[in-house]
């Protein structure tokens, strides 16, 4: 499914202010770029994604126009993602910048997920959860979480008028998905009846046609008051952080349908390989390793090989997602070493190459990244040539229970 994000960034951060910040909410810069270019980073990490709209603010002096078209310039530069970037300006209500942020959309587009630039915490996995349902026939798809709290419902003299069925209630949050014609009939009537709305889904709602819920993320926290601000404080805990170890494994067959690739760097040979992904073996034992520096299972599990969104992926998508997890549990990356065995093709000559394309993915210096390669002297499977193994190590540190 050919599906874009629009990335909402045109708001004025108003009940944000208060936290003493010099710019709007979604130009705060947080982990070396600002707040809004991860929403885009995440949503082009998901395998359908094949281009965002950024919708950035109308500005109402004339400086606030320039400076985000410079801030998303730099931002491409800088930080570019690997799917086109188009910027257009919103309007006064959210659902004004949705709907013009929908009339830059890409050429071929069937499904978008329309994302609040306030809530830099979901995942791609969040997103692949809703296109596999857009997928799957649903038109209007939210993620949404149970509730803590009892809810009430009162009136303007603040009496409670009453109190809805705890179980039966959903925060729900963003990226919403839509079939591009539904969200595109629902905002012209809204348009057309003088709507007024939060949220897509809302809009859809009052179309009488159905929205799906599915689960949202606990972390996917929007950033709308001043005591938000604690959200946008390092990741890197002030807590002890003890050592840990992560160690990663995989194999490859040969013969398959996938060109040579190692580390994200493509070896010039005529053996393929056989894999659901891109069959990038380093990579792959590399998120093992760093799966297990978090306690985070496999990385069978978490992009499963009969998953169709998977088929023929990048591995540096799944590496750029699985260090995202790594981020938010604390993880502090230090040093990797990584073997990679095989009869052939031969690998010293690729090594420095695949080194500093893995230190780069990692944001790691040169040094802290270490490639070698061996055979198995023509034994086993690697000595007959049939296949490939890789191992990784990850050496790093992460907060104290
Ligand atoms: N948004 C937008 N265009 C608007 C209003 C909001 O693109 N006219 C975006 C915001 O930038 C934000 C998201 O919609 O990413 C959710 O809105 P909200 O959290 O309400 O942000 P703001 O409107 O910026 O904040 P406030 O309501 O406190 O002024
Ligand atoms: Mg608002």
């Amino acid at each position: 499914m050919n599906v874009w994000g629009i990335v909402l960034a045109a708001g004025s951060g108003s009940r944000f202010a208060a936290a003493g910040f010099d710019v709007a909410k979604q130009f705060i810069p947080y982990e070396g770029v600002p707040l809004f270019w991860r929403s885009v980073q995440t949503l082009a990490r998901v395998p359908h994604i094949r281009g965002c709209v950024v919708v950035l603010p109308p500005g109402n002096n004339a400086n606030a126009l320039p400076t985000a078209y410079a801030l998303l310039e730099e931002c491409m530069q800088l930080a570019p993602v690997g799917v086109p970037v188009v910027a257009t300006l919103g309007g006064a209500r959210r659902q004004d910048s949705v709907r013009l942020g929908l009339q830059h959309i890409g050429a071929g587009c069937e499904s978008v997920l329309v994302h609040d630039a306030a809530r830099p915490f979901f995942t791609a996995s969040l997103c692949s959860r809703i296109i596999a349902a857009l997928e799957q026939g649903q038109e209007a798809v939210v993620p949404g979480v149970p509730l803590a709290d009892t809810i009430k419902v009162v009136n303007a003299t603040g009496s409670v008028q009453h109190t809805p069925q705890r179980e039966t209630l959903r925060a729900v949050q963003t990226p919403q998905g839509f079939h591009m014609p539904l969200l595109a009939r629902a905002h012209a009537l809204a348009e057309q009846e003088n709507w007024q709305v939060t949220d897509d889904a809302s809009l859809v709602e009052r179309m009488g046609e159905a929205v799906w819920i599915v689960p949202g993320e606990a972390m996917n926290q929007k950033i709308t008051t001043a005591q938000d601000s604690d959200l946008l404080q390092p990741v890197t805990p002030r807590q002890t952080l003890v050592p840990c170890t992560g160690f990663g494994y995989d194999v490859h067959r040969y013969g398959g349908e996938r060109p040579f690739i190692l580390g994200g760097v493509p070896i010039a040979t005529n053996i393929t390989i056989a894999a659901h992904s891109d069959g990038d073996t380093l990579l792959h034992a590399l998120i093992d390793a760093l799966l297990g520096c978090i306690g985070g299972g496999d990385i069978g599990t978490l992009f499963p090989d009969n998953d169709p969104a998977y088929a023929g992926i990048s591995s540096g998508l799944l590496l750029a997602e699985v260090l995202e997890r790594t981020r938010r549990a604390g993880l502090v990356l230090y040093h990797v070493d990584m073997t990679i065995v095989a009869q052939t093709p031969k690998i010293a000559p690729h090594r420095e190459a695949i080194a500093r394309n893995v230190a780069k993915l990692l944001e790691l210096p040169a040094t802290f990244v270490n490639v070698k390669a061996t055979t198995e002297e023509k034994l086993g499977f690697t000595g007959d040539k049939k296949g490939l193994k890789a191992i990784a190590v990850v050496t790093a540190a992460r907060p104290a229970l």
